[in-house]
């Protein structure tokens, strides 16, 4: 049974939803699934926009079918080759033998390495050429390293729809919505948006920002990204999000304390600076990152614009964690926040020099110098060395 959503008279939803899925690509944990967006345009020409997933091909093809009534898919348009959106292109061109491969040349290449036998047809196209299809012209508009090197959006410019790759995306499962404005933009999409992007994007924030350079020029009605919500409300608050993010500017003054311990005391003394910092007004989060995945950290480090890094020393280093916690942000190329720390160890405490040692990759850092350590434990008498740790850090909000 097909299961689409009409966008327009003449554009079809054919994604679908996997709810199964537990990591998507293998690293980043997906407790509300994960859509895989697929359009179907039904013009003089027939154009289908990317493929789906192979979780979902069964489901995609069906909804192809539906969408096409009889005729002949002319073209497939592919914005991005990873297999998330082409995993199921050959399956449609078994079906479809005849429909022309539209993508870029790097995009090419890649389809002829992944899938070899499905790569005929292909119809290269480069920054700014159109596609007519009858009463629709289609821009293609390049869009490197917005998360790949072959990636191109579409701008539909009879009905000024922005066809955005994975650009503009999210985690999480449709649930019989399609339009981001049938949920809560709060709720329901910035943490998940924000951490689809921090994570799939984060590292290209300059690549981001040529995009959204030449997307501002365009007259945008909707957005149709390859996972998440279709955009045709509020657009200029998911641009503003998108702004920030991209240019690693801090979304709120607020303050993340992501910690690690073993035995529960360096957690003792996290918990005494995020008391301290609230009381004196701070809007303050805290993550154990033995509990937190790293996906969730980096996001976090994206969305504060005050970073506390709490840790013991672990055979000379830093617990092993919080190691993998700031490589992971340093890997994700966050830049421009304000970073402080706890050190703790019971008889040699470097964690804290070892932790800005790798936060020293990332660029525009400001290191507070007021290092509070802790030998195995905070002491009672060590509160005014703690209230002066945290008075650093408020001085610089
Ligand atoms: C595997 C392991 C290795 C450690 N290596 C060091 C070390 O190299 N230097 C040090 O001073 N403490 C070291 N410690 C001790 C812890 O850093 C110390 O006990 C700290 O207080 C633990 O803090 P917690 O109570 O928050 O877990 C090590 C502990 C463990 C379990
Ligand atoms: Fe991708
Ligand atoms: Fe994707």
């Amino acid at each position: 049974m097909y299961c689409v959503k009409k966008i327009t008279d003449s554009l079809l939803w054919t994604g679908a939803d996997d709810r199964r899925i537990v990591c998507f690509e293998g690293v980043y944990p997906v407790p509300d699934g994960m859509s895989y967006n697929s359009y179907l345009m039904n013009d003089e020409k027939t154009v289908l926009f990317d493929t789906a997933d192979k979780a979902v091909t069964e489901q995609f093809l069906e909804n192809v079918r539906y969408g096409l009534n009889g005729r002949a898919l002319d073209y497939i348009i592919v914005h991005h080759v990873e297999p998330d959106h082409t995993a199921s292109l050959a399956a449609v061109k078994r079906i479809y033998p005849d429909a022309k491969i539209v993508c870029t040349a790097k995009a090419a290449e890649m389809l002829a390495r992944f899938y070899p036998e499905a790569a005929t047809s292909v119809m290269t196209v480069a920054e700014n050429d159109t596609l007519e299809t009858g009463s629709h012209t289609l821009r293609f508009v390049t869009a490197p390293m917005v998360h790949w090197p072959e990636v191109m959006v579409t701008y539909d410019e009879t009905d000024k729809i922005l066809f955005s790759a994975d650009a503009f995306g999210s985690f999480g499962a449709l649930n019989g919505t399609l339009f981001s404005d049938e949920v809560c933009f709060k709720r329901d999409f910035l943490p998940e948006g924000r951490r689809y992007y921090c994570n799939i994007v984060g590292k290209y924030g300059l690549q981001v920002g040529m995009l959204l350079k030449k997307v501002s020029a365009l007259e945008i009605k909707m957005i149709c990204p390859l996972h998440g919500h279709v955009w045709r409300e509020k657009i200029d608050k998911l641009l503003e999000k998108y702004s920030l993010w991209s240019s690693y500017t801090p979304e709120d003054k607020s303050v993340m304390i992501a910690y690690a311990s073993v035995y529960g005391n360096t957690e003792k003394a996290a918990e005494v600076v995020a008391e301290i910092l609230r009381s004196k007004g701070a809007d303050v989060k805290l993550y154990d990152v033995s509990v937190k995945t790293n996906d969730v950290i980096v996001a976090e480090a994206f969305r504060c614009s005050h970073l506390i890094f709490a840790a013991p020393t672990y055979n000379g280093g830093v617990f092993v964690r919080m190691e993998e916690a700031l490589r992971e942000i340093a890997a994700h190329g966050l830049k421009n926040r304000v970073c402080a720390f706890i050190q703790n160890g019971s008889w040699a405490a470097v964690s804290a020099k070892k932790m800005q040692e790798i936060l020293s990759e990332c660029k525009d850092m400001t290191f507070i110098e007021n290092v509070l350590t802790l030998k195995s434990a905070l002491a009672d008498d060590q509160y005014p060395e703690a209230e002066a740790f945290a008075d650093a850090v408020l001085a610089t909000m």
